[in-house]
């Protein structure tokens, strides 16, 4: 049997809490060593939980014996900066999406990841939702022809992190942008990981969110390489519950992922197949779908260190996504579509 991998946990907030924690509590392969976060209160009750120590400064992090990778929860603006030393100070690093606020550090951090024989990703949790993997396995074996168009839809309610402007969330200097960056880097993952490399793409958005500085809606839509169109929304402004929607439109059918479905994954074989039929592999989970794929990226990360493989989530789609919501917000800024 292999020893766990040993992580540090620097950010106990709120996805954290409800996402992050379940796989160091189910210890499958990894175990948590170090729980940090500023507010020692946090630090302490997550140590006691986990039989890990507490600390209130990453910095005791660094040179760590007992530590072989850290796990980044923190606001977008501080991303690169302590991932950088982590990675220089030779531990694997994986860290929430965005994987930077700029395109040009996701790209340096890859690069000295791979320089320092280093595993180095961002925990999209994209990747390990189960209907996503199963809509890519029917669209490879052309179930529905060729991709048309490729929707995507993602609605959070965000109105209070939003309106409180203490919060590093509403803030440009915290979080770099509002939906383009924190729900667009989810979307511009997907898009890069089912369909490949975008071509063109314009960019809208707006805000309702008044003491916000951020967009809380926006559209970016644009052509992919493959010859398909796309269009990537979404909204910080919905009452409802947070949702992530996928449609695949093809010459001979369509996909459509919506996790507030039952069943959350449907596959439509032509223009008379009303019923559809359900995605195998895909269970209706709305309550803890997006929590268990973030700590299934977690153990994924873990098993990579363990057995010397590369990252399920490769690290140049986490900078690619990156790259898109920079020219997003260079659409936006300008007026015009961009071309890559
Ligand atoms: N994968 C997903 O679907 C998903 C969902 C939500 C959030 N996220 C990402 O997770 C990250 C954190 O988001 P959140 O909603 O948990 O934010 P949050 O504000 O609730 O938590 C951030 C935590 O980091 C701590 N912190 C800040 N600076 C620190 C420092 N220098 N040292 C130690 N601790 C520090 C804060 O005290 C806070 O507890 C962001 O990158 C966000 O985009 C991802």
């Amino acid at each position: 049997m292999t020893a766990p991998v040993r992580f540090g946990v620097v950010g106990l907030g709120e996805i954290y809490q409800l996402a992050h924690h379940l796989a160091y509590q189910r210890a499958d392969g990894l175990q948590a060593t170090v729980v940090c976060d500023l507010d020692q209160s946090v630090a302490e009750r997550t140590a006691q939980s986990l039989g890990a120590r507490a600390s209130t400064d990453y910095r005791e992090l660094l040179e760590d014996d007992e530590i072989d990778a850290v796990d980044l929860v923190l606001p977008h603006n501080v991303h690169y900066r302590v991932a950088r030393e982590f990675l220089e100070a030779g531990k694997h690093v994986l860290i929430e999406k965005p994987m930077t606020v700029d395109a040009a550090h996701a790209r340096e951090l890859v690069a000295l990841a791979a320089d320092r024989g280093l595993r180095f990703t961002v925990n999209e949790n994209t990747r390990f939702i189960p209907a996503y993997q199963a809509a890519l396995d029917a669209i490879n074996a052309g179930e529905i022809g060729d991709v048309t168009l490729v929707r995507t839809l993602i609605s959070g309610n965000e109105f209070e992190r939003l309106g409180n402007p203490k919060l590093w969330k509403g803030r440009q200097d915290g979080s770099g942008g509002g939906t383009i960056i924190d729900a667009g880097a989810h979307s511009f993952y997907l898009l890069k990981w089912m369909f490949g490399e975008v071509a063109s793409l314009r960019a809208l958005s707006d805000r309702l969110v008044d003491v916000s500085q951020v967009e809380d809606w926006s559209i970016v839509c644009g052509r992919m390489r493959s010859g398909a169109l796309f269009s990537v929304e979404s909204s910080f402004t919905s009452g409802g519950p947070w949702n992530e929607r996928l449609e695949v439109h093809g010459t001979e059918g369509l996909i459509v992922v919506d996790q507030h479905q039952n069943p959350p994954a449907m596959i439509f074989h032509g223009k008379r197949d009303h019923a559809g039929t359900s995605l195998p592999g895909t269970a209706y989970e709305p309550t803890t779908w997006k929590y268990t794929s973030i700590a299934a990226g977690i153990e994924s990360f873990a098993r990579s260190i363990a057995k010397d493989e590369p990252t399920a989530v490769a690290p140049d789609d986490g900078a690619y996504a990156v790259r898109i919501i920079e020219l997003a917000y260079e659409s936006v800024a300008t007026g015009r579509p961009v071309t890559l």
